[in-house]
């Protein structure tokens, strides 16, 4: 079993900088590459703040928890807010043309480029939790950035 590192904060954009911090730290601490840390630590920052601002609507009384679980396989981050929830389905692609001038609406489809797996789940009444995943790679086969990065030639 794996550690994990529990946190709750109210909901202040102030504190985004803090929870992308302790993601990446943790993310290092689990082995993962520099280049992966960092992609976890935005993935995570992007959560966060949807969890502030769309979810709990920036109600500092209201609460966003975050939870790292680590084990050898991989890496998961839940990011829990008390918001109405949404329709996660209806999200726009920021590629197709018509969105491609918006200034919003690219943190989830940057999150899904950033980790493995990205899932929303609806907590009845409670709010949204989104699961961020990804994969821990056995040591000396990293992938993209890796140490053990493939040369040519
Ligand atoms: N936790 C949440 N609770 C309620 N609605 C959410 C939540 N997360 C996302 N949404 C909804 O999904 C939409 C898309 O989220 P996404 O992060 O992709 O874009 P954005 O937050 O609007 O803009 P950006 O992240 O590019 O600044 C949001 O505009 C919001 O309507
Ligand atoms: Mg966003």
């Amino acid at each position: 079993m794996g550690r994990r590192v529990k946190l709750k904060l109210g909901s202040r954009i102030a504190y985004v900088d803090l929870v992308h911090e302790v993601a990446e730290d943790l993310a290092r601490d689990a082995h993962f590459s520099k280049s992966d840390a960092l992609n976890i630590g935005l993935a995570v920052r992007e959560a966060v703040i949807n969890a502030i601002k769309h979810g709990n609507a920036m109600d500092e009384t209201k609460s966003v928890e975050i939870e790292f679980e680590e084990n050898e396989k991989s890496f998961r981050v839940r990011v829990r807010d008390q918001g109405p929830g949404f329709d996660w389905e209806q999200t726009a692609d920021p590629r197709e043309e018509r969105n491609m001038f918006r200034s919003s609406g690219r943190g989830i489809f940057f999150m899904k480029h950033f980790v493995d797996r990205v899932a929303f789940l609806r907590r009845r009444g409670r709010g949204t939790e989104v699961i961020l995943e990804k994969r821990l790679q056995p040591a000396g086969r990293q992938g993209r950035g890796g140490a053990m990065k493939r040369r040519k030639g």
